[in-house]
C-alpha cells in the first residue's frame, strides 16, 4: 500500500476552506493509502504565538479532524515535535539545498511581508521541514490545498538533490488536489483564511453563520430584487457548488437566473444546505470533547509508531551520507 503523508498547523477550529480544500479528500484517501496526517507545531512556531494556548490548539484542531471523520484506526495522526526525526532530516536537507530556492517560495515571501519584525530562519527552512515531514515517511502522495503546489514542487527537488548526491533513498511525491483546491473567503475576494477574517468555521452557530452569510456580496450586477443575477459571478453560488445537491442547484440557477429567487431565499437555502454537511462534524465534535484523555494517548501512541519509522528513515540517510557511527577505517 502506498503511503500518504499531509500536515496540518494548529491554527484552532477548521474552517471551509480546509474541509472543503483538504480535510474531506483526506477522509476519503484514508481508506486506500497508509496515512500519516501531521499537528505541524514545529512549522506553527515561525511565527509569533502564545506558547499558554499552544498546546489547546493542537488538541482542539485532533478534535476537529477526529469529528470531520478521520479515522482513529486507518489513520495515524501525531504531534510532529514528538517526532525528533523531523527536525533531523531538515538539517541534512538543509546542506542540500540552495538558500536562492527558498527565498522565491511565494509563502515565504508573503509571510517575510506580513510579519516585517519576525523574518526568522524558520520562516525561510518552512519548506525544508516540510520536505523532511513528508520524506521521513517516504510518502508518495501528499493530498494538499492550491496554495501547497510549490511547496511539493520543492519536496521533490530536495529528493531529486539527495538521491543525485547520495544515492537513491527518497521517493518523488505528488500533490493530490480536491475538485476545490482553493475556496474563496465570505469577502468574496481572498481565498478563506483565518487571518484574513473571512472564514466560516466548521463550528460555528447557525445564528453566527447566519449574520456571516446575510452581509456576504451576491453577483454585483444583481442590485434590485427584480434584476436576474449570473450565479457564476455570485460567491454565495460558489459554496452552493460544495455542499448543495445538483438538482437543487440547478433550480436555484435557473430561480437566480429569471429573478424567481431573491438573494436571501438563496442563502436561506445554503444555510440549510451547510447544515448538512456542518451538524454532524458539529454533533461528533461535541462527543468528542468528553473523550480528550482518549485522543491524547492515542496521539502518544502514535507518535511512538513515527519515531520507529522515522528511526529507519535517519539510519538510512545517516548511512548514505556516511555519518552512520560505525567506523569503517
Ligand atoms: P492550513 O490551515 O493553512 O495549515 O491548511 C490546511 C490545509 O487546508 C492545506 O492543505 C491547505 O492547502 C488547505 N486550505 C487552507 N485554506 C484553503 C482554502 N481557502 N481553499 C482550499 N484549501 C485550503
Ligand atoms: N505547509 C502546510 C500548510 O500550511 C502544512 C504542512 C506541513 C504540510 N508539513 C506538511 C502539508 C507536509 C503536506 C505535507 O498547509
Amino acid at each position: 500500500m502506498k503511503t500518504l503523508f499531509t500536515g496540518i498547523q494548529p491554527t484552532g477550529s477548521l474552517h471551509l476552506g480546509n474541509y472543503f480544500g483538504a480535510v474531506k479528500n483526506w477522509v476519503k484517501l484514508q481508506h486506500n493509502f497508509e496515512t500519516y496526517i501531521s499537528i505541524v507545531d514545529l512549522h506553527a512556531i515561525t511565527i509569533l504565538y502564545n506558547p499558554k494556548d499552544m498546546q489547546k490548539r493542537i488538541l482542539d484542531l485532533a478534535l476537529n479532524l477526529y469529528a470531520c471523520g478521520i479515522d482513529k484506526e486507518k489513520t495515524t495522526l501525531f504531534v510532529q515535535s514528538e517526532v525528533p526525526g523531523h527536525a533531523d532530516l531538515t538539517w541534512m536537507f538543509n546542506t542540500v539545498i540552495p538558500i536562492g530556492e527558498l527565498e522565491r517560495m511565494t509563502q515565504f515571501k508573503d509571510k517575510a511581508k506580513q510579519n516585517k519584525k519576525n523574518v526568522n530562519m524558520g520562516l525561510l527552512d518552512y519548506p525544508v521541514l516540510q520536505a523532511a515531514d513528508i520524506l521521513l515517511y517516504k510518502a508518495g502522495i501528499v493530498p494538499v490545498g492550491e496554495d501547497q503546489i510549490q511547496h511539493i514542487e520543492l519536496t521533490r527537488e530536495i529528493a531529486r538533490r539527495f538521491n543525485s548526491r547520495y544515492g537513491k533513498t527518497f521517493p518523488e511525491c505528488e500533490a493530490y488536489l480536491t475538485e476545490t483546491p482553493r475556496v474563496m473567503g465570505i469577502d468574496g475576494e481572498n481565498k478563506m483564511s483565518k487571518s484574513k477574517n473571512n472564514a466560516i468555521g466548521l463550528l460555528e452557530s447557525r445564528d453566527d453563520i447566519w449574520s456571516k452569510l446575510a452581509g456576504a456580496k451576491t453577483d454585483p450586477a444583481r442590485i434590485r430584487r427584480s434584476d436576474a443575477g449570473d450565479p457564476e459571478k455570485c460567491n454565495i453560488f460558489s459554496y452552493h457548488k460544495l455542499v448543495t445537491p445538483e438538482e437543487e442547484r440547478e433550480e436555484i440557477i435557473h430561480g437566480c437566473k429569471t429573478a424567481g429567487i431573491g438573494c436571501v431565499d438563496c442563502k436561506k437555502r445554503l444555510l440549510k444546505s451547510l447544515f448538512n454537511v456542518l451538524g454532524p462534524i458539529q454533533e461528533r465534535y461535541s462527543k468528542l470533547i468528553l473523550e480528550k484523555k482518549e485522543i491524547i494517548e492515542i496521539l502518544e501512541s502514535n507518535a511512538e509508531k513515527c519515531r520507529k519509522v522515522a528511526k529507519n528513515t535517519i539510519i538510512e540517510a545517516k548511512e548514505k551520507m556516511g555519518l552512520k557511527p560505525v567506523w569503517k577505517i
